[in-house]
């Protein structure tokens, strides 16, 4: 194959929802002629998410057309382009769900984001969701003051480390919950003002901050904790489930403290933010010099030991799959 004009292509997919490592195969698929105004990517790497996983096994969302090819982010370079916009290796990532789990992926340009020269492909990839999703958490309802503070849940997944790195640069300080103490010393040297294990004694300790904002990743009890940490009338924003737990919302909390229960789903926000917002984004964030941690770059083809890392107890950083 003739990697820079290919026929073929490898891709993972899967027929049928279910466990990821049941369902999912390593196939050999045709690459359709590009149209016009179409852009074809070689993949650098492309990262595994929580989401990616509930999207094969039938419980995102949004349920793909089967078969389908997962993966929601990535990076790759341009080996055939019928856009002006995009030269053959040029860097870009991709902003639509076309399955990035593959060796080659084709997108109309207007769903890509070129990348400015020097930015870490590993990094890149990485780039679409959680910078984008934590950018939007701290800027996206009632932008909080300067030295105000914001609290989280889960402040040592991707989202949370981004949500440190940018609320630093807005001048933003925030409470942070995680469920093991190991991260302490971590989070602390990454910007965090305040690092607590997630439990009822974060809660006493550290309300009289007023935090305006919160942003929970968690569902269950861990939701519940930010509810009461926030300030009166604060925004409580559900943006993950990690505990798979739905929120129980205590009366009072509506009717004394008159709290909004909020949402967030980043790919509404792509797919609706003007282009111009969305270049000015994405080019801020791929500048902000925030690094996400990386567990391990996997081969394609050994995607079950990448789906077995994703779940493994104490993983540290992000599990990417690399041609
Ligand atoms: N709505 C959106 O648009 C949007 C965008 C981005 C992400 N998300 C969602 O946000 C969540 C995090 O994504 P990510 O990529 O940042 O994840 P990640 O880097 O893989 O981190 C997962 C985090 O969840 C914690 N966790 C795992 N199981 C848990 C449990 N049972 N109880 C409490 N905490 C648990 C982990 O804690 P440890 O650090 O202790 O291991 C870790 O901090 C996912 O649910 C994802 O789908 C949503």
């Amino acid at each position: 194959m003739n990697p820079e004009n290919p026929s073929i292509m490898q891709a993972l997919r899967f027929h049928q929802f279910g466990k990821p490592i049941e369902v999912l195969r390593l196939e050999d698929l045709a690459l359709p002629p590009l149209k016009e105004g179409e852009v074809r990517l070689k993949m650098l790497a492309a990262p595994v998410n929580p989401a990616d996983l509930n999207l094969i096994e039938g419980t995102y969302g949004v349920k793909p057309p089967l078969p389908s090819v997962p993966g929601i982010e990535g990076c790759g370079e341009v080996v055939g382009s019928r856009s002006p916009d995009f030269q053959p290796g040029d860097r870009a990532i991709i902003l639509r769900r076309v399955g990035t789990w593959a060796t080659h992926v084709q997108a109309g340009a207007g769903h890509l984001f070129k990348l400015p020269p020097g930015i870490d492909p590993i990094q890149a990839a990485m780039l679409k969701v959680n910078p984008a999703t934590a950018w939007r958490l701290l800027t996206g309802f009632n932008m909080p003051e300067k030295g105000s503070w914001i609290a989280q849940n889960a402040a040592n997944s991707a989202v949370g480390r981004c949500v440190i790195g940018l609320a630093k640069q807005l001048g933003v300080r925030t409470i942070n919950l995680v469920r093991r103490q190991e991260l302490f010393a971590e989070l602390l040297a990454l910007g965090a003002d305040v690092v607590a294990l997630d439990e009822d004694a974060a809660v006493e300790a550290h309300k009289e901050k007023a935090p305006s904002l919160a942003f929970n990743c968690v569902g269950g009890e861990s939701a519940l904790r930010l509810m009461n940490l926030l300030a009166p009338g604060g925004n409580h924003i559900t943006f993950g489930a990690m505990a798979r737990r739905p929120l129980t919302v205590p009366n009072g909390l509506l009717i004394f403290k008159n709290l909004n229960l909020r949402g967030l789903w980043i790919t509404k926000w792509i797919e609706s933010a003007p282009r111009e917002e969305i270049d000015e984004i994405y080019g801020r964030l791929a500048r902000s010099g925030l690094k996400m941690p990386v567990d391990r770059l996997v081969p394609l083809a050994d995607y079950s030991e990448a789906i077995k890392a994703l779940a493994a107890p104490g993983r540290n950083g992000k599990v990417l799959l690399v041609p």
